[in-house]
């Protein structure tokens, strides 16, 4: 009913549903990893604050040794963090990650955030207004040459917004290849939605339930928590589904990945059933209340 993955401008192609693993404890995530192969997800989001990761890499390297699954059919993403922006940090930071995963290679290697944070003797500083710590162009060239060494297949950015996509665009040479950011019906950005499609760049939405695990602070001021809107609960119930499996299927009909994170193993299971209905127009834009 409609496609499973998405082709990146680099050439390759990256599947549409992927398992987040952030806030998934050591233990669970190799049980959920297991689960979410056996339903036939490929692309797994991990990334280097994950405390998980060691985890990850063994389950990537028992699920590639028992040949379940050759490296070329699984689809890693991870991310560099905001503390080796200076480009003399990238190429190690990235052989840090690979060597935690017990991969080869990433198939996709994203600037964790545009704003670098630096170690200034010993103490970590944010980057801010007037305090440039490195710039995200000497960043990302460092990235393109980690792709030229072949310890990545793509790079890419996270929570990279219009303006700083645009500079990106006009100095890279290598055009970013994804850009993971929040996305769900109550935060649908659709600028940068229009942006990035016109540009070739794949958008990846992180917290597609709005992450309900870190409940929105404003109180009774709050909105209806994401899963339990009641119009989203009403088109879940037309096309027999779950509203978790609304969410995904909301942006996957129209070529965005999403990476939701469980370690619940029937919900893992229940997400891989999304490519068997289709949200009318109407279903797609109505839940904003
Ligand atoms: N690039 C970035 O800056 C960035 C930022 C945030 C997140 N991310 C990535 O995006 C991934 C997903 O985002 P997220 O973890 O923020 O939030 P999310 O995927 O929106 O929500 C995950 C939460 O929803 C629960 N859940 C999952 N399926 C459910 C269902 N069917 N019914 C009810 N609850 C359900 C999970 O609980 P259980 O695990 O207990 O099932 C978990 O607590 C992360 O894991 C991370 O990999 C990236």
């Amino acid at each position: 009913m409609s496609s499973k993955a998405v082709t990146l401008p680099s050439g390759g192609s990256m599947p549409l549903l992927g398992l987040g693993t952030w806030l998934s404890p050591p233990g669970a995530v190799q049980e959920a990893m297991e689960v979410a192969l056996d339903a036939g997800y490929q692309h797994f989001n991990c990334a280097y604050f994950d405390q998980s990761k060691a985890d990850i890499g063994e389950a990537l390297k028992r699920t590639m040794g028992e040949g379940r699954l050759k490296r070329d059919d699984l689809y890693v993403v991870s991310k560099l963090w905001n503390i080796f922006h200076a480009p003399q940090d990238v190429k190690l930071a990235s052989l840090e990650t690979l060597s935690l995963l017990k991969l080869d290679y990433l198939d996709l290697c994203l600037m964790h955030s545009p704003m670098g944070i630096g170690n200034i003797n010993g103490e970590l500083v944010p980057q801010k207004d007037g305090l440039l710590l490195h710039s995200d162009v000497d960043t990302w060239r460092a990235m393109e040459k980690v792709v030229d060494k072949g310890l990545v297949k793509s790079v890419g950015v996270s929570n990279f917004n219009v303006s700083q996509l645009e500079r990106l665009l006009s100095v890279c040479r290598i055009k970013p290849a994804a850009n993971q950011v929040e996305l769900h019906p109550y935060l649908t950005q659709p600028e940068l939605v229009e942006y990035c499609k016109s540009k070739g760049i794949v958008l990846i939405a992180y917290s597609p339930f709005g992450c309900p695990a870190l409940p929105c602070p404003l109180g009774e001021n709050s909105p209806v928590p994401l899963l339990e809107n009641p119009t989203m609960k009403e088109i879940a119930q037309k096309h027999g589904k779950t509203s978790a499996q609304v969410l995904i299927r909301f942006h996957i009909q129209r070529g965005i990945a999403t990476i939701p994170k469980s370690i619940t193993l029937a919900r893992i299971m229940e997400k891989a059933e999304v490519y068997d209905f289709h949200l009318t127009r109407y279903e797609s834009r109505c839940w904003k209340d």
